[in-house]
């Protein structure tokens, strides 16, 4: 009988510990890389990866419908003529301060989407990729 207890005892230490190691190697692999690298520094490293854009602005004119009425099909019936559709076509209205105007309120221009706008996260990623030089990246 007291050895049955005793051994029961240490199967269950060894329950113990199989749980306890499990506790610490989760714990540890949950260590993201947040707890690694302070939060500034992750910001600052994914600030210097220049904006694409393949990748981020044509996004960002495709989910916010620009594309629909400023393609270079459609765009003189819907856009009034303004194609956006293409890089250099956008590059237009970069250069000419119009894509941003359009974007940020200002006064002199018709803001874009019409009756909309797109997100601050999405602005300030346009700015960005203009103060980078608006690359075909
Ligand atoms: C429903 C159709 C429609 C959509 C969607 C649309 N536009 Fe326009 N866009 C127009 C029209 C119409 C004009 C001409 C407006 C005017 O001159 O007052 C225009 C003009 C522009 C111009 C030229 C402004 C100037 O003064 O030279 C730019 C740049 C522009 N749009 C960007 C965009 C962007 C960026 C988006 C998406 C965020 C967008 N548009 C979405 C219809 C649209």
């Amino acid at each position: 009988m007291q050895k049955i207890d005793l051994r029961s005892f240490f199967i269950l230490l060894a329950c113990v510990t199989v749980v306890v190691t499990t506790m610490n190697l989760s714990s540890c692999s949950s260590d993201n890389e947040e707890d690694l690298f302070a939060p500034d520094e992750m910001a600052m490293e994914e600030d210097t990866l220049p904006i694409s854009y393949a990748t981020q602005i044509i996004p960002i004119l495709e989910n916010n419908n620009c594309l629909n009425c400023h393609n270079e099909s459609g765009a003189n019936v819907l856009g009034a003529g303004n194609v956006l559709e293409g890089y250099d076509n956008l590059r237009v209205y970069v250069d000419n301060g119009a894509l941003v105007g359009v974007l940020d309120g200002s006064n002199d221009y018709t803001p874009m989407p019409p009756g909309g706008s797109i997100t601050s996260f999405e602005l300030e990623l346009i700015q960005q990729w203009i103060e980078e030089g608006a690359e075909n990246n």
